[in-house]
């Protein structure tokens, strides 16, 4: 049947900043991403009924892997959706997807949704779910930004109460994040009632008084893999930290804020409403944090040694 009039609606091309040929995954098989294709009966599409994750890998070799797969085994069990790979599977289907790509430095999208039915709020009975995953190339953040920090703004919190799960359900994210974009910033922090809870696409980190204050781990927030890192990297600066509930004005009073997730790394925040945070300069901590945060990417991802046959060809 021609529905050529509602052509005009609808722009089939591919988006220009994504490479078309570079190798995707769907259920059981790697395929060029412009192949990759989803039923638009999907409950992903039509629900947001599913979960995600963002593993970035350096020079090849995935960033606390073993973090984002007990989260995403964790995401999985919240929305009550039976995993669909065992955790060794999905470990080898990072492998292979890192093996694809040409990038040193990426990051593996994963997705996973209840599958495809008829449309129906309640669980279907029996129905696969679907796996997806995507690479892109990893740009980490520039010097500039390291040296600048970033901007943003405060926005109201308006999401549903269980922001601990990684889920695909991002609206609430998305609007905020415009926010800040249409403000020339770079991020909506987010503040639920008398709460600053996490920034639309990372965490928030105060200091407050010389100790760093991050949101507890509770329905939230999302807990984000660089949670654990950044207490670990805490105590090997010598930095207190305590995870509890902060105000707009901890917010206020701030000498430095900073913010965290796989894509920006750990950077500060500068401004906040076009107000300087601190000196307006990225402080202390984040220094002392930053330089931890490299260090623990070379002890994980460490740069390639001469191989033997290398190094004795000469
Ligand atoms: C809402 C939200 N909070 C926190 C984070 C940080 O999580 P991670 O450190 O695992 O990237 C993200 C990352 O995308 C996020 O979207």
């Amino acid at each position: 049947m021609n529905a050529s009039f509602l052509h005009h609606a609808f722009d089939s091309s591919f988006p220009e900043n994504l490479d078309p040929k570079s190798i995707a995954y769907l259920n059981g098989e790697f395929l060029a991403l412009e192949n990759a294709k989803v039923s638009a009966l999907d409950r992903g599409f039509l629900f947001a009924d599913g979960i995600y994750e963002v593993v970035p890998v350096y020079r090849r070799k995935p960033f606390l892997w073993s973090n984002h797969l007990r989260r995403l085994v964790r995401s999985l069990a919240a929305i009550q959706l039976p995993s669909p790979l065992r955790d060794e599977d999905w470990t080898e289907l990072v492998r292979q997807m890192i093996e694809h790509q040409a990038f040193d430095d990426q990051f593996i999208y994963l997705q996973i949704t209840r599958g495809s039915a008829k449309r129906d709020h309640a669980f279907p009975k029996k129905v696969r779910p679907t796996v997806f995953a995507m690479a892109t190339e990893f740009k980490r953040p520039s010097q500039v930004d390291r040296e600048n920090g970033l901007k943003a703004i405060t926005v109201g919190d308006e999401r549903w109460l269980r922001c601990d799960i990684k889920s695909v359900a991002l609206l609430g994210n998305v609007l905020a994040r415009q926010q800040a974009v249409d403000q020339d910033a770079h991020e909506a922090i987010l503040i639920r009632g008398d709460v600053v809870t996490e920034g639309a696409s990372s965490n928030i980190w105060l200091v407050v008084d010389d100790e760093l204050l991050g949101h507890p781990k509770d329905n939230l927030a999302l807990e984000g893999i660089r949670y654990s890192l950044i207490e670990e990297l805490a105590i090997s600066c010598g930095l207190r930290l305590s995870l509890r509930k902060r105000s707009p004005a901890d917010l206020a009073r701030a000498s430095e804020v900073l913010l965290s997730s796989a894509t920006k790394e750990l950077l500060a925040i500068t401004s906040i409403n076009q107000k300087p945070v601190g000196q307006g300069r990225p402080g202390p901590v984040f220094h002392q944090l930053r330089e931890a945060y490299d260090r623990a990417i070379d002890m994980e991802c460490p740069k390639a040694e001469l191989s033997e046959a290398g190094s004795s060809a000469g």
